[in-house]
């Protein structure tokens, strides 16, 4: 039995590359399990890049739609927003204290977001380390993430050991599961897809914007008739991991043989965006319109969740010796 668990930071509203890559394969793991899974909505690392108390619920709510949407089941599984379980915070604080300050100046990911910055703020320098709360709390087995967290999971397991061996056995080691098959999806611009380059495809929001930025995907100059190469073309990744092969195929050849534009590759993505996500955009829209309703499945996940999160941290209090230690007798 495999306790499963992953979040998504609400930092924009989830995209293309967003479901395809995590949202989609996180629910396929969970189903596999025989226990529920831990599935949360990661409100309070987005505060490292939102300053907009708006922008935060909105972008919290879109995130919590589109888990929904793409077929997570909020009665088998835990699915919950991250501040809504405030012993988390508490747990981060302890852990914070046994988390070596090179261990996280060092991470790849805190030197690649602090360079681009004019301000670091001491959130995003303690990011893994409210990370590893958020995964040793539950008791955690497996956690499906995106290669680019692999070392946010290594500091995670170095901190539990660390804890385990300065105060005796209390955390689970977390295991990563890469999705190594899962493509990086590039976004309209060539790059990888990503909120922060504003190149995203949302395939669940408004169709005539989908429709406006398939239009703006970049392409080379080849003209009409020329043949085209399919593995350099953003439209043909794009398309490959949406349509079914045989339309797959049917496109690839067209490529190679010339007389077949982008303008035509960019209609069959859109179709194909359109076809394949069509359920996923209405349920969508079903929840994004009903806060109340999302509201009250995020209450009654945050409950499950917290009655879990008071288990571990009772014993970490008790270990760390911020609780008498005659408490248990006086409960
Ligand atoms: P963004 O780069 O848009 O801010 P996040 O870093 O919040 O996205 O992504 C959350 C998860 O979504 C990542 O760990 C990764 O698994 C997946 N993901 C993000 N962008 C892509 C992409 N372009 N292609 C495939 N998966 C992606
Ligand atoms: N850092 C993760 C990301 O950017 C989001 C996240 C926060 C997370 N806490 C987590 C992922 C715990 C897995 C487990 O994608």
């Amino acid at each position: 039995m495999s306790r499963v668990l992953t979040g998504i930071q609400s930092s924009g509203k989830p995209h293309l590359g967003n479901l395809l890559g995590a949202i989609l394969p996180a629910i396929e793991l969970a189903e596999k399990q025989s226990e529920p899974a831990y599935l949360f909505i990661a409100d309070l690392h987005a505060l490292t890049v939102i300053r907009d108390a708006e922008t935060l619920r909105e972008n919290t709510y879109a995130v919590a739609a589109t888990w929904l949407a793409a077929g997570l089941d909020p009665e088998k599984h835990v699915f919950f927003r991250q501040s809504d379980v405030p012993e988390v915070c508490e747990l981060a604080w302890y852990l914070g204290c046994l988390t070596p300050y090179p261990m996280l100046a060092n991470a790849h990911s805190f030197k690649e977001k602090s360079g681009h910055l004019a301000e670091v703020s001491a959130g995003l320098f303690t990011y893994p380390v409210l990370m590893a709360a958020d995964i040793l709390l539950y008791q955690t087995d497996l956690v499906p993430v995106g290669k680019d967290q692999k070392q946010h999971l290594e500091i995670t397991r170095d901190i539990a050991g660390a804890f385990n061996r300065a105060y005796g056995e209390v955390f689970k080691l977390p295991e990563g599961i890469y999705r190594e098959e899962v493509m990086i999806l590039p976004g309209i611009d060539g790059r990888k897809m990503s909120k922060s380059y504003g190149n995203t495809l949302d395939p669940l929001g408004d169709l005539n914007e989908l429709y406006k930025r398939v239009k703006r995907i970049v392409t080379d100059a080849k003209p009409l008739d020329a043949p085209k190469d399919p593995e350099n073309c953003t439209i043909f990744k794009l398309y490959s991991v949406v349509a079914p092969p045989e339309a797959v195929e049917n496109m690839r050849e067209r490529y190679l043989s010339g007389g077949y534009g982008y303008g035509q590759a960019k209609e069959a993505l859109y179709e194909a965006l359109v076809q394949r996500f069509s359920a996923e955009r209405e349920a969508y829209h079903r929840w994004i319109s009903d806060k109340p309703a999302l509201e009250a499945i995020l209450q009654k996940g945050a409950e499950k969740a917290r009655a879990e999160a008071h288990k571990t941290l009772s014993r970490v209090r008790q270990k760390v010796g911020v609780q008498g230690a005659l408490s248990s007798i006086f409960s």
